[in-house]
């Protein structure tokens, strides 16, 4: 199984830290963003991973992870998305990285207290089709919202005005190689992205999504507020505690 970072986009939620660097370069705490979904797969097991970047400072990732030696890697593979299109368009471009097998694909804001490696163990069981991760927050319109009904997922909703449940779907995916076809389907949302969102109902109305709760703590890292809590959360109790 093969890992994905996505840390593409431009960032502008958190104008003007990002005019002259990359959102995913900011200190959390005591690092920079992109070390904590970079830890968050190896800690799932995963070292062949594909970086997507964008941007006018996608060299300094380079030059901060180099082929990620620092983290126990031999290799690192970078990837580079032009403009903002979407967390769906910045996976298309991961293809040709994948040789086609299941793939685990982490937003490169999302910071965890735990670890996913249960979950990605059950993918790797699971004989095809998708796995998304729930957790429990106070403001469900923020994110990607699942309706469940008799325990499972009919739709997800991606900033609903009024969520149909309490929880967010995390920006930890799985899927199988059929992603990109279902990606090449997708028509760019009112926003003007191709949807995460959208990727994920395309499994869910064929059978074929599973999901789990997340144990521990989580948070994104793209507004202020969060950016700000995220850095809190990892000074008083860390991230990517393995006993969780
Ligand atoms: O944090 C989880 C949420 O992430 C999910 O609940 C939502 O369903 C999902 O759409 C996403 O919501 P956001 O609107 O918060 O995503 P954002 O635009 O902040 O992008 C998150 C990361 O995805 C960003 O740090 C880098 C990557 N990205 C984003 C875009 C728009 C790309 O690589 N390329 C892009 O074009």
């Amino acid at each position: 199984m093969k890992g994905v970072i996505l840390a593409g986009g431009l960032g502008k939620r958190l104008y003007p830290l990002t005019k002259i660097t990359n959102k995913h370069l900011l200190p959390v705490y005591d690092k920079p963003m992109i070390f904590y979904p970079l830890q968050t797969l190896i800690n799932a097991g995963i070292d062949d991973i594909l970086i997507v970047t964008g941007g006018n400072h996608a060299g300094d990732f380079l030059r901060l992870l180099g082929n990620g030696k620092e983290f126990g890697l031999k290799h690192l593979n970078y990837t580079y998305q032009e403009g903002e299109g979407g967390i769906a368009e910045a996976l298309g471009l991961t293809e040709h990285f994948s040789d086609y097998e299941k793939l685990v694909v982490v937003l490169g804001d999302n910071i965890i207290e735990g670890h996913v490696a249960e979950a990605v163990k059950d993918f790797r069981k699971q004989k095809e089709g998708a796995k998304i991760l729930l957790k429990e927050v106070p403001d469900p319109e923020r994110f990607g919202v699942p309706e469940i009904v008799d325990g499972k997922i009919v739709r997800i909703e991606e900033k609903p005005k009024v969520p149909k449940s309490k929880y967010a779907v995390i920006g930890i995916y799985m899927y199988d190689a059929k992603v990109f076809d279902i990606i090449r389907t997708l028509k760019p949302s009112d926003r003007g992205e191709l949807e995460i969102t959208d990727v994920s109902n395309a499994y869910i109305r064929e059978g074929k999504m599973t999901y789990e709760i997340l144990e521990g703590w989580w948070s994104d890292a793209g507004t202020f507020e969060s950016l700000l809590r995220t850095s809190t959360l990892v000074a008083q109790g860390g991230a990517n505690k393995r006993n969780l």
